[in-house]
C-alpha cells in the first residue's frame, strides 16, 4: 500500500478558476474573529467543559476581546442548554459580544435552540448541513435536491421564528459542513437556496461560512474555493465570508491565511487549536501572525502564560512546547550561534532606543509582547556556546564576563554541562563560574591586607597570606593599591608575573554592594588566565582576582 497508494486514494480534483487573484493580494487588517471554542473545540473534549469552566472559558475568551463567541450546541445536551441560560440570565454576556449557538437543519432542535435564547442582546443562530458527495451519498443517502431542500427547510423554521426574540438583535449564519470537499457550483446553489429564505441585504448581511470540516487538499485549493464562491456567488456584498478550518493535513493555519487573501471577511478558530480530530484552526497563532507584521489583530494576547493555565484548567488538553507563540520553547533558544545572534540582536535594539523595529535574528516577536521574559528566551545545555552562558550571568546575576573571560569561560561551562546531560539553571552557571573563577584559595588565599598612602603618591601594602596553607607576610608598595600587592607578592614568590587585562564593575547598587573584579595574568612561561574576585572594596576585589588568576594558572 505505501509503494502504490494511487490504489486506494486519489487526488483532489482542481477548482475551476483560471485567473486566480488571491495569489497577488495582501492581508492589511484584522477579519472579524469567532472563537468556536466552547462548541467545537468542546465538542471534541474526551471529557467536555461543565457549566463551570465554560463559564471561566467565556470570562477569558471576553478578556481576549472576542466580539463573536459560539457559545455552544443547545439543543444538544443540557449542559449546553444550562450554560446558554446561565449566560443570558446571569447578564454575563458584555452588551458588545455576540454570542452564536450552533443548530441542525431540525424542526426539534431549532425549537429548543430559540428557548435557549429568549433574552439574549445579541446572537448568531448557525444553521449548519453536510453538503459533500460522500455525505450526501453514505450519510444521508439523499440526492442534491433533496440536501437543498433540508437547508432550505431548515432557513424557513428559523426564519419563521424570528419573531419569538423581539427585542434580541438576531444575526444569520449557514455553514454547507464538509465545504470544501463539496463541487463549488453545488456549494454556491445550496448557498443562495438559503439567501432565498433570509433576504440578508448589505445593511442586515448574513454570514456565509465555508468549512474546511476535514483538510483534504492544500491550502491553494482552499483559497481557489474560497475566491471562486466571493466571484461566483450572487449578492456577494450582503455576506459575510467566513472561514473555519481544520487541521488534518497540518495546514489549517496556511488555509485560513490564504482564505483571507481570496477574499474572506471572518475567521472562526480556537485557542491553540483545540478540536475534533488534529483540531480547529488555532487563531492565537493566526492573530499573532498579523501581529508580527505590526497590523493590530483586535485579539488580546499579552497574557498569554495566564490563557494557557485556563486552557489547559478548563480543557483538560496542553499545549505542546513548540506551539506557535503559545509553547514554552518557542522563544527558547539553546543552539550557541542562535544565542550570541540574539544576545546581539537585543543589544543593538536596547541600544536604538524606544520605537525601534523590532529585528533580532530568531526572534519573531518581542516575547514582553505576550507576557514572556527574556529570562526564557536563552537556556543554556550542551549545545550552547560562550553567549548564552554570557547572557545568563549578566540578565540574572549582573554579571558582565568581559569577552575574553567569555571565550575562555563558554567552553569550560559546555564541557561542565555536556558531563551532566542536562540544561542547567543560570544559578548552576553562577556557581560554575563562581567554583572556577572566585572561590580559588590554593596555593594562593589572602588573610589579611593592609594598605596605606595617599592617593596619586606612593601606597604600601601589607598583607598576610597562605601559600599551600603555610602562612607569609608580604609588603610591598606602587602607585596603587593592585601595584603594591603585585609587588609584596612577586619579591616574596620570586615568580614575576603580568596583568595583562583588569576591569570591574558593581554588582547591585546602593552603599553597601558588592564589586567584581576581572583579572587576567600572564606568568613568567607565558600562561595566561583569568581570575575574579568579589568584595565590597573594590581593592579587595582586584586582589583576590589576581590570586585567583594565580591560582588557576599554577
Ligand atoms: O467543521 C465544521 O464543518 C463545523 C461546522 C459545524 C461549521 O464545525
Ligand atoms: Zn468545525
Amino acid at each position: 500500500m505505501f509503494a502504490n497508494p494511487s490504489v486506494k486514494y486519489r487526488p483532489f480534483p482542481p477548482v475551476p478558476i483560471v485567473d486566480r487573484r488571491w495569489p497577488s493580494q495582501t492581508i492589511t487588517k484584522a477579519p472579524i474573529w469567532c472563537s468556536v471554542d466552547l462548541r467545537d473545540g468542546n465538542q471534541a473534549l474526551a471529557v467536555p467543559m461543565n457549566v463551570s469552566q465554560k463559564l471561566e472559558m467565556f470570562d477569558a475568551l471576553v478578556k481576549c476581546r472576542f466580539k463573536e463567541i459560539e457559545i455552544g450546541f443547545p439543543a444538544a445536551s443540557n449542559t449546553e442548554f444550562t450554560f446558554n441560560r446561565c449566560l443570558i440570565e446571569e447578564g454575563r454576556i458584555p452588551d458588545d459580544v455576540t454570542v452564536q449557538v450552533l443548530v441542525q437543519a431540525r424542526e426539534d432542535l431549532i425549537e429548543r435552540t430559540f428557548e435557549s435564547l429568549v433574552g439574549a442582546k445579541k446572537v448568531i443562530i448557525h444553521m449548519y448541513n453536510s453538503t459533500s458527495p460522500a455525505q450526501r451519498r453514505v450519510v444521508f443517502g439523499k440526492t442534491k435536491e433533496e440536501i437543498v431542500g433540508m437547508a432550505r427547510n431548515g432557513a424557513q423554521m428559523i426564519k419563521n421564528r424570528l419573531p419569538r426574540l423581539a427585542g434580541t438583535d438576531v444575526r444569520l449564519q449557514y455553514s454547507p459542513e464538509s465545504f470544501s470537499a463539496t463541487e463549488v457550483e453545488f456549494a454556491k446553489e445550496i448557498s443562495e437556496a438559503v439567501m432565498d429564505v433570509w433576504q440578508p441585504t448589505p445593511e442586515r448581511p448574513m454570514i456565509l461560512n465555508l468549512p474546511d470540516t476535514v483538510e483534504v487538499a492544500m491550502p491553494n485549493v482552499y483559497a481557489d474555493q474560497i475566491e471562486w464562491i466571493c466571484r461566483n456567488i450572487k449578492n456577494r456584498e450582503s455576506l459575510i465570508i467566513s472561514l473555519h478550518t481544520h487541521n488534518d493535513r497540518g495546514t489549517g493555519t496556511a488555509a485560513t491565511e490564504l482564505g483571507l487573501l481570496a477574499g474572506a471577511d471572518r475567521v472562526e478558530g480556537t485557542l491553540f487549536g483545540n478540536g475534533e480530530r488534529t483540531g480547529n484552526l488555532d487563531i492565537v497563532t493566526v492573530a499573532m501572525n498579523l501581529f508580527m507584521h505590526g497590523i493590530a489583530p483586535g485579539l488580546d494576547f499579552s497574557r498569554m502564560n495566564d490563557l494557557i493555565g485556563m486552557y489547559e484548567r478548563t480543557t483538560g488538553m496542553s499545549v505542546p512546547p513548540r506551539q506557535p507563540y503559545a509553547g514554552e520553547l518557542v522563544f527558547t533558544a539553546f543552539s550557541g550561534s542562535h544565542q550570541d545572534a540574539i544576545k546581539k540582536g537585543l543589544n543593538a535594539w536596547e541600544k536604538a532606543g524606544t520605537g525601534a523595529i523590532w529585528d533580532i535574528p530568531y526572534l519573531t516577536i518581542d516575547p514582553h509582547d505576550i507576557g514572556r521574559q527574556y529570562r526564557e528566551v536563552i537556556r543554556v545545555n550542551s549545545q550552547s556556546g560562550k553567549g548564552g552562558v554570557a547572557y545568563l550571568l549578566e540578565s540574572e546575576y549582573g554579571i558582565n564576563l568581559p569577552k575574553d573571560l567569555q571565550r575562555e569561560f563558554g567552553p569550560l561551562a559546555n564541557d561542565l554541562v555536556d558531563s551532566l546531560g542536562r540544561e542547567v539553571t543560570a544559578t548552576e552557571l553562577r556557581d560554575m563560574f563562581c567554583k572556577e573563577y572566585v572561590d580559588r584559595t590554593t596555593p594562593w588565599a589572602l588573610t589579611d591586607l593592609d594598605a596605606e598612602g595617599k592617593p596619586g603618591g606612593t601606597i604600601r601594602c601589607k598583607a598576610a597570606v597562605t601559600h599551600h596553607g603555610t602562612p607569609a607576610e608580604i609588603t610591598g608598595e606602587g602607585n596603587g593599591p593592585l601595584a603594591a600587592f603585585v609587588h609584596a607578592l612577586t619579591t616574596h614568590s620570586g615568580q614575576p608575573f603580568e596583568i595583562t587585562h583588569y576591569s570591574e564593575h558593581a554588582l547591585g547598587t546602593g552603599t553597601d554592594a558588592q564589586a567584581i573584579a576581572y583579572i587576567q595574568v600572564k606568568t613568567a612561561d607565558g600562561k595566561r588566565g583569568f581570575g575574579a574576585g568579589v568584595d565590597t572594596s573594590i581593592e579587595l576585589a582586584g586582589i583576590r582576582a589576581i590570586l585567583s588568576a594565580l591560582n588557576r594558572t599554577s
